[in-house]
């Protein structure tokens, strides 16, 4: 009898968390708790990729390809008529945007592949681009007739595909959408009603069922809301959907979003912040944070992209791990080209990072950020925690040739141990002295063989009683 108490109370407990429901406004929609695999995963892959990865081009003035469509259109707002020459010289001035579509064939895409690469990277989620501000979408949306990938270009349903290889290899699957169109004439019909505008015809006919559509369909982990900032949330009804999206949708208690609503949300409103691109506040911030970033200067690929563009396996780990130190999620993005391959330079890269991560990955998965975050103003050397194990890590950028590596923040008790960590699950046991000043270790770096060297000069010290 008792034991069915016990049991009716935690069954009556599991319905009232189960039935949490969200009114449409802030207060309530910032008051859901972040699903915990979001924090847990720390590493994601972003992919930009549309009828823009036809032209694929861009120049180091406005660097963003994926903008081709609006550089074209307003060169003064961007590149200065970079892309518009190059357009004029290849495709000439009478090829439209919308001809490009067609050339959008995606005859090699496999995505069974991708999401193997994905999985040897070491990342836990991906987000792509369901739509960008082109307004193209890769599933077939009702919204987007003949604009989307299944009435022209790849003739397929490239959300619905990647989705399921992705969940398949056992990642967790996120949908980039971006609430404008640059040249929806919907939109640009509510925008010439007023500022703000008092009509809302492309949110009710165009944005709202686009965002439920995506939901009820490939019931993704992850909403990447962008294309936010020419109107408040109060136009684009984004608390009414959140309300929705964590009150009744099937991925209400697992969805997690992102803090790009409208002008009035960044940094304030919604899921985890992201308040611009390649946002690495180098501190914590106090809330839950992502920094998403380009292995090179573009998001969509780019073929005028010049290899000294491209970051080095060591510079993209550096910016995953202060990142994950103050707290933050990394999101590195991929920009495959028209034909469905991944870039083989971008591959290299994902794939080496998930050799680091195979021998590191304990100071990254799972772990939270400690009390003290970097301990030199050169941001050398940065720390997590496992709160679980009590471990603390200190993860070195260098590797000082006098043989000694000085930790400034750590107070270690007398029994403490510290192990270099290093390949084939082979740790080093490292002598070490607490600093003449009291505070702060010396740690006398051992000579190491080549098997016993951590890959791509990022080194670990797992520690053990340390404060
Ligand atoms: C491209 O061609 C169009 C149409 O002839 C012209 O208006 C525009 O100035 C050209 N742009 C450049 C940068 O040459
Ligand atoms: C969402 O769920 C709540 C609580 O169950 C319910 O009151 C509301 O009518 C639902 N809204 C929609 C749009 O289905
Ligand atoms: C940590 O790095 C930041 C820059 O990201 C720097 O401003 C700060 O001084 C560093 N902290 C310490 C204690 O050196
Ligand atoms: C390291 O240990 C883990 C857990 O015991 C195991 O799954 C993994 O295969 C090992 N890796 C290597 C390279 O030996």
């Amino acid at each position: 009898m008792r034991n069915l108490q016990i049991l009716l109370f935690f069954v009556t407990i599991f319905v009232i968390c189960n039935s949490q429901t969200y009114q449409p406004n802030w207060p309530s929609v910032n008051s859901r708790p972040l699903p915990s695999w979001y924090d847990q995963s720390k590493f994601g892959i972003f992919i930009h990729w549309g009828v823009y990865s036809v032209p694929a081009f861009a120049t180091s003035v406005f660097p963003s390809a994926e903008w081709y469509w609006y550089s074209l259109t307003y060169p003064k707002d961007t590149d200065g008529g970079a892309t518009q020459a190059y357009h004029n010289k290849t495709f000439g001035p009478d090829f439209t945007y919308q001809q490009f579509a067609p050339m959008f064939k995606a005859d090699l895409f496999d995505p069974q592949q991708w999401a193997a690469i994905f999985k040897a990277s070491g990342a836990k989620y991906v987000v792509f681009t369901s739509k960008h501000h082109e307004g193209f979408t890769n599933w077939k949306s009702e919204q987007s007739w003949s604009w989307n990938s299944v009435d022209v270009g790849p003739h397929r349903d490239l959300v619905g595909d990647l989705t399921a290889a992705v969940k398949y290899a056992g990642l967790h699957m996120g949908l980039y959408h971006s609430l404008f169109e640059w040249f929806n004439p919907t939109y640009l019909q509510d925008k010439s009603t007023g500022n703000p505008p008092t009509q809302k015809e492309y949110v009710s006919e165009v944005l709202f069922p686009q965002l439920v559509d995506i939901v009820n369909k490939y019931e993704p982990d992850l909403i990447w809301s962008d294309g936010d900032w020419e109107q408040t949330s109060a136009y684009w009804d984004s608390t009414l959907f959140l309300s929705w999206l964590y009150t009744n949708s099937s991925v209400k208690n697992t969805v997690v979003t992102n803090d790009r609503w409208g002008s009035d949300c960044r940094s304030k409103n919604g899921g985890y912040w992201t308040p611009y691109d390649r946002f690495n506040p180098g501190k914590l911030i106090g809330h839950k944070w992502e920094n998403c970033y380009t292995i090179g200067t573009s998001w969509g690929y780019n073929e005028n992209e010049p290899l000294q563009e491209y970051q080095s396996t060591t510079a993209l780990l550096q910016a995953m791990v202060s990142t994950v130190s103050c707290g933050g999620n990394f999101l590195l993005d991929v920009g495959p080209t028209a034909d469905g391959v991944i870039p083989i330079v971008m591959q290299e890269r994902l794939i080496e990072i998930g050799e680091w991560l195979g021998v590191n990955g304990e100071a990254i998965y799972d772990s939270t950020f400690w009390r003290a975050q970097n301990d030199t103003a050169d941001e050398l050397i940065w720390y997590t925690t496992n709160t679980q194990t009590g471990y603390v890590y200190a993860i070195s950028f260098v590797w000082p040739d006098s043989g000694v590596l000085e930790l400034k923040a750590p107070v270690a008790s007398t029994s403490a141990t510290i192990e270099l960590i290093g390949p084939n699950n082979n740790s080093i046991l490292v002598s070490w002295n607490m600093n003449s000043n009291g505070q702060g270790i010396n740690i006398k770096l051992p000579t190491l063989t080549p098997g016993q060297t951590p890959p791509f000069g990022i080194y670990t010290f797992r520690m053990m009683g340390v404060k």
